[in-house]
């Protein structure tokens, strides 16, 4: 397998190609963990403010021809993210690129994706007509908050996974254990039935409330966890509350260890310290966001997407297929190419 696939990444090397990569300021140590990973130098623009407080871009070094890669996940101060990579795919297109590609490893305003109530906008929808608008060509991001959302462009998206990643890590280390996987509310049940699925354990579902923005209550469940290791599985951590939530009902109904994990740590407010000092061994998540310092102990692990978002650009340049990234037996051989 090894020399397979060190063949597989010398005949698709993007060496020498006209791939460039360029990042916004929401993630930069993602972009260069990309680029690192493909060999390739993280192209050189800026992104900064006027006094005025406008977005000011300006990339500053040659496009014309290239098929061209913007990171920029929509967290941190979000709508600054999100102007930046606007400004950045605009900037790129008035340049003569050839393509141009969003990656938006965490795709921001994605649980607005319908109306909750009447009145509300649908700001998932109305963001992807505007990058689309902007220009981009093509999407790459990671585990949609719902897979819907691909439906709202009109151009390709790549909805990438960090499930294998997951099952990669638990089924190391709960080796000989029987594992209850926990999908944290309804929204999430799908996910974590192919989580299970695939880790071969059983699935548990709790039913959420929310009263009140921000504030979630984890009021029944189906499943047994008695005695049992459970992994609670969400798209994402934003104040920590539908974890630590989960855990404490499972606790109360009897639960061994209890794991958590999620593609988006987006900590927001006391998030981290609060799972600190929740019922929850350990957290394991994805870096489609900067981690703070204070995650990088502790309870929280985190595992990398950039080799996963450095393959998926390997295979589009490539043509080559993206939901093959995700068959670890059959990636490399020279059949599925
Ligand atoms: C909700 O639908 C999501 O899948 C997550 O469960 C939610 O965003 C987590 O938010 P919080 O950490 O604030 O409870």
């Amino acid at each position: 397998m090894e020399s397979a696939e060190a063949e597989f990444k010398e005949r698709f090397s993007l060496v020498g190609s006209n791939v460039k990569i360029f990042s916004g300021n929401a993630h930069p140590r993602l972009a260069y963990d990309i680029c690192r990973y493909l060999d390739l130098p993280l192209g050189r623009s800026l992104a900064s403010v006027f006094r005025n407080g406008e977005t000011r871009i300006r990339i500053e070094e040659t496009v014309r021809g290239k098929d061209v890669y913007i990171v920029q996940p929509i967290c941190g101060r979000v709508n600054d993210s999100l102007v930046e990579l606007l400004l950045m795919i605009d900037a790129v297109a008035r340049a003569s690129v050839k393509t141009i590609t969003a990656i938006i490893p965490y795709y921001g305003y994605a649980k607005q994706e319908k109306k909750s109530m009447g009145r509300e906008p649908i700001a998932a929808k109305l963001f992807a007509n505007i990058y689309t608008i902007a220009g981009a060509g093509r999407i790459i991001t990671v585990d949609l908050h719902s897979a819907a959302i691909q439906g709202f462009f009109d151009i390709p998206v790549d909805n990438l996974t960090f499930l294998p990643l997951l099952q990669n890590y638990f089924a190391n280390k709960l080796e000989n254990e029987e594992i209850v996987i926990v999908s944290p509310d309804a929204g999430g049940v799908a996910r974590a039935k192919m989580f299970a699925d695939n880790m071969r354990a059983s699935l548990a579902i709790i039913f959420k409330r929310r009263n009140r923005p921000d504030h979630a209550e984890a009021i029944d469940f189906v499943g047994d966890v008695k005695g049992k290791t459970v992994v609670i599985l969400d798209d994402m951590i934003s104040t920590g509350g539908t974890l630590i939530e989960a855990a404490k009902l499972l606790k109360q109904h009897g639960a061994g260890k209890i794991y958590a994990c999620a593609t988006h740590p987006l900590l927001a407010g006391s998030a981290i310290k609060d799972i600190e000092e929740s019922d929850i061994e350990e957290v394991v998540v994805a870096d489609t966001v900067p981690i703070p310092i204070e995650a990088q102990r502790g309870k929280f692990i985190y595992l990398s997407v950039a080799p996963l978002i450095a393959e998926a650009i390997r295979r589009v340049h490539y043509n080559l297929s993206v939901s093959m990234l995700f068959d670890w037996r059959k990636k490399y051989e020279t059949s599925s190419y």
